[in-house]
C-alpha cells in the first residue's frame, strides 16, 4: 500500500466515491472520511439548504474550509465532492496531503446512477445532461493532472472496482 498519508477519491457525481470508498477504506483499515458529510456537519445543514440559502459560493466556501481542516489528518480514505478540484488552494492540499485516484464515468453512466437524486443542487434541472457534459469539459482536465491513478467505473461494479485498485495501488 502506497505511504502517502491518505488515500484521496476524486471524480464526478456517480463516480462511485463514496460507495468504493467505503470498500477501499475497510480493506486497507483506514477512516472512511466523506468530505460532503463533513460539510453537512459543520454547517448544520443539508447540501440543498446550504445551495439554497448561501448559493454554490457559500457551499464552496465550507467545502475549502472541510478540506483544509479534515486533510491535516492522516490515515484516511477520504471521498472529496465533484467539485472540489475547482479550488486551486483545494488541488493543492489534495496533491500534498494523498495518494489520488481519480474515479471516471461516462455521462450516460452518471445520468443512470444519479436517475432519482435529489441530493446534488446542481443536477436539480430538467437539461442536466447538458450540466454534466459542461462540469465533464471542465473539470476532467482537473481531475487528469491531480491524479496518482485513474480508473473507469463505467466498466465496473463497485465491488469490481474496488478490486482493480486493490491490485493497482
Ligand atoms: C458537487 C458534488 C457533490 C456535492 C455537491 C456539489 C459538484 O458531491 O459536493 O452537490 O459540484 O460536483 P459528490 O461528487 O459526492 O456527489
Amino acid at each position: 500500500m502506497n505511504p502517502a498519508p491518505n488515500l484521496i477519491l476524486i471524480g464526478p457525481m456517480g463516480a462511485g466515491k463514496t460507495c468504493i470508498g467505503r470498500r477501499l477504506a475497510e480493506r486497507f483499515t483506514l477512516d472512511f472520511v466523506d468530505a460532503d458529510q463533513a460539510i453537512v456537519d459543520a454547517a448544520g445543514a443539508s447540501i440543498p439548504a446550504i445551495f439554497e440559502h448561501s448559493g454554490e459560493a457559500g457551499f464552496r466556501q465550507y467545502e475549502r474550509q472541510a478540506l483544509q481542516t479534515l486533510l491535516r489528518g492522516r490515515n484516511q480514505l477520504v471521498s472529496t465532492g465533484g467539485g472540489a478540484v475547482l479550488d486551486p488552494d483545494n488541488r493543492a492540499i489534495i496533491a500534498e496531503r494523498g495518494f489520488v485516484v481519480y474515479l471516471r464515468v461516462s455521462v450516460a453512466g452518471q445520468l443512470e446512477r444519479l436517475a432519482r437524486d435529489r441530493t446534488r443542487p446542481l443536477l436539480q434541472r430538467p437539461d442536466r445532461e447538458q450540466v454534466l457534459h459542461e462540469m465533464a469539459a471542465l473539470r476532467d482536465p482537473l481531475y487528469r493532472a491531480l491524479a496518482d491513478l485513474a480508473l473507469d467505473t463505467d466498466l465496473y461494479t463497485p465491488a469490481e472496482a474496488t478490486a482493480q485498485l486493490v491490485l493497482r495501488l
